[in-house]
């Protein structure tokens, strides 16, 4: 499902999987795939990320927590990056985008399950929580996009 962008997109992010050094925070894996709605994987679809630092501020002069990767043959994705934190009303959440090559651009959100921000926040949508796994010591985050079938 679709959710609005928000204030603090930015154009022509950079082609990059790890955030890690773009500041501190709790490290999570940000991974999944895109399928469309049969179910079939979807290669070369651009997946834009950006979010908040851990304490909830945008890097809106520069491309910190800012980047994109294209699917693979198996469409999947994968970033290495941080929890982000909350800000005003909105709980941890993820701002996503992805191009997939002949479909309209699907702009959304994810969110962190068991967050306790989740439920006072109005664009909070269950359909829009990850998978959370613990490897070692990194939070595992899944979600899988489905976009319209080409
Ligand atoms: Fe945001």
């Amino acid at each position: 499902m679709s959710l609005t962008e928000g204030p603090f997109y930015t154009p022509d992010s950079p082609e990059k999987t790890d955030f890690r050094d773009d500041g501190s925070g709790d490290a999570v894996t940000l991974t999944g795939r895109v399928v469309d709605t049969r179910c079939q994987p979807v290669a070369g679809a651009v997946v834009d990320l950006w979010h908040a630092d851990d304490l909830g501020r945008y890097d809106n002069s520069g491309y910190r927590y800012r980047g994109h990767v294209r699917t693979g043959t198996d469409g999947s994705y994968r970033f290495e990056t941080i929890r982000p934190g909350y800000y005003g009303s909105r709980t941890r959440h993820y701002h996503v985008k992805i191009a997939a090559p002949r479909r309209r651009v699907l702009t959304t959100q994810l969110y962190l399950p068991g967050e306790p921000r989740n439920d006072s926040d109005w664009l909070f949508r269950e359909a829009l929580l990850v998978s959370l796994d613990r490897a070692h010591r990194v939070l595992v985050a899944s979600f899988e996009f489905v976009v319209p079938v080409g």
